[in-house]
């Protein structure tokens, strides 16, 4: 290392491959992450993932890209695998823009790989279950993400982070990352002491300024403990939206959720529910929309620059030296 450059502190596969100075990946969020919030992370020496929704268009993710990739860090685009049969372009425009880390999760992904890695970029999907992540090494992935049921978003609900990731680790040979719950440096420690190659953290980036959640829905953020989340399909069914049933969504729990919830065939033809939903996010009112974040949103106790929210990660350093040197 030359003279007088830092001394990069936490290396693994994923800080080489990207060349991070932390092993952690803002994980896609459609709806929140945008290309300023993965450029913030990937400034704060990360790598910052746009989320796109599957309705997003060629257009959106062109301009989110170009703000990603503006300081020429390492940046990445999260895809739902799913929607790419109704919307091939997205998976056009992300071959053209080459990113370096594409993910493609919740839905038939295999014969997409190889051409995003023919782009030149690498490729990720997130596993809910041990037979998902053995499915994706034979599919040639460069990353398995272990995402456990506590995380935010849509995924399994079949088994939590701890478990998957100690099964995936002992089972699988490429570089693994854990997702689900990891929202501070004790978190990201503990997935490093185990083996992982990096986090992937969602929620802990949900009240940060450069986030796209409007303030209403960050206060909430910001308020909730972390016994304030549900897992289920109300939302999906409610909006109408074609998610593999498997993968459902965790948001903060609310009244339509507890209304609806275990009555989701009765929802699916309830169009005046539909409507009201509809409406309900044009107006931001979460009472009934939802605003979906994982259990680790019990952590987020307050609006942070994402840089700050890295460096709190980055904080895993510290706590491993002190784990292996006792006093
Ligand atoms: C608001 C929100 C939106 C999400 N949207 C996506 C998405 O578009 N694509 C995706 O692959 N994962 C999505 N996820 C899941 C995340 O990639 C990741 O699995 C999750 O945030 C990890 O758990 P954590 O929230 O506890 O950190 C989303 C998560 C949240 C909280």
């Amino acid at each position: 290392m030359a003279h007088g450059q830092e001394e990069k502190r936490m290396r693994t596969a994923l800080t080489e491959r990207f060349d991070l100075t932390v092993p952690v990946v803002g994980a896609p969020m459609a709806g929140a992450a945008g290309g300023e919030l993965a450029a913030a992370i990937s400034a704060g020496g990360g790598l910052g993932m746009i989320g796109a929704a599957g309705s997003a268009t060629p257009a959106w993710i062109a301009e989110q890209a170009r703000v990603a990739a503006a300081g020429g860090r390492s940046w990445g685009i999260g895809l739902l695998a799913w929607a790419l049969k109704d919307n091939p372009a997205q998976l056009d425009a992300v071959a053209e823009l080459a990113p370096p880390l594409v993910s493609l999760s919740f839905g038939p992904y295999e014969r997409h790989v190889e051409r995003l890695k023919q782009a030149g970029g690498a490729v990720a999907t997130q596993v809910g279950t041990l037979a998902e992540a053995r499915d994706a090494e034979q599919a040639g992935v460069d990353l398995i993400v272990a995402r456990g049921g506590e995380g935010g978003g849509h995924g399994r609900n079949d088994v939590a982070t701890l478990p998957l990731l100690q099964a995936v680790l002992d089972h699988v040979s490429l570089p693994v990352l854990a997702a689900g719950g990891i929202a501070t440096g004790r978190g990201v420690a503990a997935v490093l002491a185990a083996g992982a190659a990096g986090a992937w953290v969602g929620t802990a980036f949900l009240a940060c300024p450069e986030a796209t959640v409007t303030p209403a829905a960050r206060d909430r953020i910001v308020a909730a403990a972390e016994t304030d989340t549900n897992y289920g399909r109300v939302f999906d069914v409610g909006m109408r939206q074609a998610w593999p049933p498997e993968y459902g969504g965790r948001a903060l729990r609310n009244p339509f959720f507890e209304h609806w919830q275990g009555r989701e065939p009765e929802l699916a033809g309830d169009d005046q529910a539909h409507a009201e939903l509809l409406a309900a996010v044009e107006r931001h009112d979460f009472d009934t929309a939802f605003i979906y974040a994982g259990q680790g949103v019990g952590l987020v106790r307050q609006p942070r620059p994402a840089a700050e929210v890295v460096a709190e990660l980055a904080r895993a350093d510290d706590l491993l030296r002190r784990a292996s040197s006792p006093v």
